[in-house]
């Protein structure tokens, strides 16, 4: 028997959802009230199909239930790959009633979704996110899309699942590198705007490494209300939601120049908040005793914390000039005006972000 241990909405209006958080949910709760037809695609990946695909199909009891298996690894999110799901959506003859189904973690989830936005016009999904990173974000909040060779995430859209179901069990067949990378985000939503959390994970830190059931538990319910919070507030990133990205500049910088999938998201995501953090400090937002605050945290979540050595200023300026939060070419990055406090400007001084560039990178040129 299952444990049902939080349920969260995203206030989205007629869009929206809940968020259910459970120990042994996958396999025994029922997800067909969240289908409006009778058939189902699973979305998963050749390594978490032999572990959870059974659970899964017995969410959805009384529907016809179709799979696509994708290979694994952030170097096939990508059209290749996403081009499999509408193959699969198309040789089973599914309709514009059709719900798909994300199980696996931000990749598999993204490019479902993204399927999901664009097959027959837009058809439902639901979110079953398997690894830490995808159940304190990437399934909350309807970012959906893939990769291009030139920036990460550049082709996709804004499409909501039907909900989520986050089995907190699942986390139990994650490599200990996957832990550390989701709480690079967990540690993220502590310092744009909770301080109370940032303060909590500080104290539990050391258990979260640790697969401690119960502080994974706390800390993907805090995170997924964090989340849910800033995207009822702004779903399609026109301000707060941005915040979102504290250390995204920097880090999809390294996810792109390392190759997809070299570096874990979530670590190129926790090198790039302290290198927000050193700019912080240099603008003179935060104090060096925060910066040094934040650099404890990262490295009790054993995170990366400056990135690839052959890495240099010049390859950051050129990779962060496609970011999607600049606007008329002019470079916005997400920096905290305080811990707890994080603000999204283009007001860096260019002395300050090549000094950050030079402090990060031991490749000068
Ligand atoms: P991932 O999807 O590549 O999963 C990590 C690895 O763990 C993969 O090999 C996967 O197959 C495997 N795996 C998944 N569940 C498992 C389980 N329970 N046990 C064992 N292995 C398991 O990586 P991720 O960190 O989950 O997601 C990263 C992606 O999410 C990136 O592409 C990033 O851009 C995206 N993302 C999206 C958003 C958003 O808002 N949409 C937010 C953050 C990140
Ligand atoms: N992960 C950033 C966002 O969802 O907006």
């Amino acid at each position: 028997m299952y444990k049902l241990l939080h349920t969260l909405q995203v206030e989205l209006g007629e869009r929206s959802y809940p968020i259910v958080i459970g120990e042994g949910v996958l396999g025994e709760y029922e997800l067909s009230n969240y289908v409006r037809g009778s058939q189902v695609m699973i979305v998963t990946n050749d390594v978490v199909a032999p572990l959870y695909l059974e659970q899964a199909k017995a969410c959805f009891p009384d529907k016809t239930v179709d799979v696509v298996v994708l290979p694994d690894g952030e170097k096939h999110k990508d059209w290749q790959t996403l081009n499999l799901i509408f193959d699969a959506l198309l040789e089973k003859q599914h309709t514009r009633k059709s719900t798909l189904v994300a199980l696996g973690g931000g990749v598999v989830g993204d490019m479902t979704g993204f399927a999901a936005a664009s097959y027959q016009r837009g058809v439902p999904f639901i979110q079953i996110p398997t690894t830490l990173l995808s159940q304190v974000d990437s399934s909350v909040g309807g970012k959906t899309g893939i990769n291009h060779p030139l920036g990460k995430n550049m082709v996709g859209a804004f499409h909501q699942p039907e909900a989520v179901l986050i089995d907190t069990n699942t986390l139990h067949s994650l490599p200990p590198r996957e832990i550390s990378a989701g709480l690079a985000e967990v540690i993220k939503y502590g310092l744009i705007r909770d301080t109370a959390f940032l303060d909590w994970l500080e104290q539990a830190m050391d258990k979260l490494v640790g697969f401690d059931s119960e502080a994974l538990a706390e800390a993907i319910f805090r995170s997924c209300a964090c989340k849910a919070d800033v995207v009822a507030q702004d779903e399609k990133e026109n301000g707060l939601r941005a915040t979102l990205n504290l250390g995204h500049t920097f880090g999809h910088a390294i996810e792109t120049f390392a190759g997809y999938g070299n570096w874990l998201h979530g670590e190129a995501v926790g090198t790039g908040m302290m290198m927000a953090a050193d700019l912080s400090a240099r603008e003179g937002w935060i104090s060096s005793a925060d910066y040094d605050r934040i650099l404890h945290i990262i490295r009790k979540a054993n995170l990366p914390e400056s990135p690839p050595a052959n890495m240099t200023p010049a390859d950051f300026m050129s990779l962060m000039a496609v970011d999607k939060k600049n606007v008329d070419g002019l470079l916005r990055l997400v920096l905290l005006r305080a811990v707890g406090k994080a603000e999204v400007t283009s007001r860096a001084t260019e002395e300050n972000l090549s000094a950050t560039l030079s402090a990060f990178c031991h490749q000068k040129t």
